[in-house]
């Protein structure tokens, strides 16, 4: 099957090779020029690396890159069995792209778009058939995250889902099929990861060294919170967090941070900009964490718990199962464990306690335990 890439990207890009390296014909269109030959040039240097390290022979290298039309034309999807969509994250041209693209591709061909935050039925909608349209939900970097969301909108046939689903199984991903909802699974989930971090920030209890120190060294974590928003770019950060939280109609859970917007506003963007939390120009001399184990074991529990009440939730609103909740964060963004696994691991009553409490003191809405939880510790019951 031929397989369309529309966007060619940082996550286009990731897809044409992920696609290719999984022996398919795949056509790239980008309305740039240059972008196509930029996604083509990366692709080629990839490639080189591969080689080079010995995980993929020469002849392979050069029959992947063989296998990938690069066009301006959308026409040149004319033959897919698949497109997957990786444009502007803009609702009005995604909607103007799938009604142009539905008369281009042949009958059946599934529609796919790779958003990260729109509404799939919304998409969806454009089309005269919508029952075509899925969401694939990629992660950055598509080549090696091994996760990908699967979307299905209320118009979704079962044919479309079990085809996507298969597709994309094929080519070695960790699907997970999850509600057309506000970021889905991990980008709903994980919003306390940083939402909670620039909280305890702002309330003065540890710095951004610190709390980081907590998360990677206490907590298990690959990346702080503020390393890693500084590596997606507190613009782009921010601006998933203002999405969701409008689109959740304002819930106060998901609100966003005066310091990250005053960052972003003041051009400190993270590693791009050279300057976000911490300073990244080479001779840049950065703070170093207050290595207080008591103080990291509570900004850890104060984060952990409010991601374990995001996941539960998750789970009480039926956006996935609780394995595919697990999955995700774990294959997405790289957790040590599965919040739902750790949250019994804690002890769901040790959990709620915590959130209750928070709750108690801050009379704020934000901490309120998920139904799901205070119902599971009645009961006594565990996730696994
Ligand atoms: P990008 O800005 O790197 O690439 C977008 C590309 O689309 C550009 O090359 C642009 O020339 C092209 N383009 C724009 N309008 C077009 C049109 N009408 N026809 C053809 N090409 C067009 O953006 P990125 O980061 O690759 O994001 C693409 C999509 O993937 C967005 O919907 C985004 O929300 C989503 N996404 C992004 C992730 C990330 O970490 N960057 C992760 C997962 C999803």
């Amino acid at each position: 099957m031929i397989v369309g890439v529309l966007g060619g990207g940082t996550m286009g890009s990731g897809i044409v090779q992920v696609a290719a390296q999984n022996g398919h014909q795949v056509v790239l269109v980008d309305l740039n020029e240059q972008i196509l030959n930029k996604s083509k040039a990366k692709l080629a240097k990839i490639m080189a690396r591969l080689v080079e390290k010995g995980s993929v022979t020469e002849e392979d290298a050069a029959r992947i890159q063989s296998r990938i039309t690069y066009s301006q034309d959308v026409h040149d999807f004319r033959e897919c069995g698949i497109v997957i969509e990786a444009i502007i994250e803009d609702l009005g041209i995604k909607g103007k792209v799938f009604a142009q693209l539905e008369q281009i591709v042949p009958k059946g061909c599934v529609l796919a778009s790779n958003t990260s935050s729109l509404s799939i039925a919304s998409i969806a909608a454009s089309l005269r058939d919508p029952s075509l349209a899925i969401g694939v939900h990629f992660f950055n970097p598509a080549p090696l995250m091994p996760l990908v969301e699967i979307i299905p909108a209320v118009q979704t046939s079962n044919a479309t889902v079990t085809s996507t689903k298969a597709l994309i199984d094929g080519w070695g991903k960790v699907t997970v099929t999850c509600k057309d909802t506000p970021g889905f699974i991990v980008n709903r989930v994980a919003r306390p990861f940083y939402g909670e971090a620039l909280r305890i920030y702002e309330e003065g209890i540890a710095d951004f060294a610190t709390i980081d120190w907590a998360m990677t060294s206490i907590g298990g974590f690959r990346m702080g919170p503020f390393t890693l928003m500084d590596y997606i770019g507190n613009d782009v950060n921010y601006v998933v967090t203002e999405t969701v939280f409008a689109a959740f109609y304002y819930d106060p859970r998901y609100k966003p941070s005066l310091t990250q917007k005053r960052h972003s506003e003041a051009g400190y963007l993270g590693r791009k900009s050279g300057r976000g939390y911490f300073c990244y120009a080479e001779d840049a001399v950065n703070p170093s964490p207050v290595e207080d184990v008591q103080l990291g074991q509570e900004i850890v529990e104060r984060i952990l718990v409010m991601l374990i009440n995001e996941a539960v939730d998750a789970l009480f609103l039926n956006i996935g199962s609780k394995e595919s909740i697990d999955l995700a964060m774990t294959k997405g963004v790289n957790y040590p464990k599965g919040l739902l696994t750790w949250a019994d691991e804690l002890g769901l009553e040790f959990v709620l306690n915590k959130l209750q409490s928070m709750f108690e003191e801050y009379g704020e809405d934000r901490y309120r335990p998920s139904p799901l939880l205070r119902r599971m510790v009645r009961d006594g019951k565990t996730f696994f």
